[in-house]
């Protein structure tokens, strides 16, 4: 079974539906570790609640990023940690961390990749006015959310969307897509070539989709 070291900086839903998932016997994997770089992140408590093990790493408390890096690797692997799960944890990764766990560390991001790396990204799909978001895991790299992308859930976006409806939307997508790939990895069926992921048996999906209900403006 593969150990998962979790890191978190907030709330740790993605983490608790990661819990979830475990326990309920659809995620075969053990999550060995919850790292938080935010002594106050609510998802320490959710990690305390399951008598799973925690440590905190604040920011700052080395002196470079590497440092902080580093020590990081140095948790992680002192757990037998085989894949990192980043879970809403809000720092950029270094060469550090990312050549010590190659192709070994996962993201889940707000948005349809390309479109709206980074932050406040939902505030961002309502600006432009995209008729559909969702959400992505992927494969890290060294860039802000650019690594191998390896599922997607899309959602519609609706004419009276505030960015609070359209994050918990695309956040019941991330609950559900995170644990899946997740499991992917853990039964070995990712095959990273380039930029491309493919999924061994993956079902076809056919079709297209259209735009979602739109308000006609007489
Ligand atoms: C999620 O929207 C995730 O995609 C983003 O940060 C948020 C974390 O939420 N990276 P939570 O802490 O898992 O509730």
């Amino acid at each position: 079974m593969i150990g998962l070291g979790v890191l978190v900086s907030g709330n740790g839903t993605n983490l608790q539906a990661v819990i979830d998932a475990v326990e309920a016997g659809v995620l075969d994997a053990e999550i060995r570790v919850v790292v938080s770089n935010n002594r106050g992140a609510f998802a320490l408590e959710r990690a305390r609640r399951h008598k799973i093990r925690v440590e905190v790493l604040p920011n700052g408390a080395l002196p470079s990023r590497e440092d902080y890096d580093n020590r990081l690797v140095d948790v992680l692997m002192g757990y037998g940690v085989d894949l990192v799960v980043l879970a809403g944890f809000m720092r950029v990764v270094t060469p550090v961390l990312l050549n010590a766990f190659h192709m070994r560390i996962l993201n889940i991001h707000p948005s349809l990749l390309p479109a709206f790396p980074g932050l406040n990204v939902q505030r961002k799909a309502l600006d432009h006015g995209v008729r559909f978001s969702g959400a992505t895991v992927h494969f890290v790299d060294e860039g802000v959310d650019t690594g191998p992308i390896i599922i997607q859930a899309v959602v519609p976006v609706f004419d009276d969307d505030t960015e609070e409806t359209l994050s918990e939307r695309i956040l019941k997508e991330e609950h559900r897509i995170y644990p899946q790939a997740i499991q992917l990895f853990a039964e070995g069926r990712l095959e990273v070539r380039g930029r491309r992921v493919f999924i061994g048996d993956a079902p076809k999906v056919e079709g297209a989709m259209e735009n979602p209900e739109v308000t006609i403006l007489k």
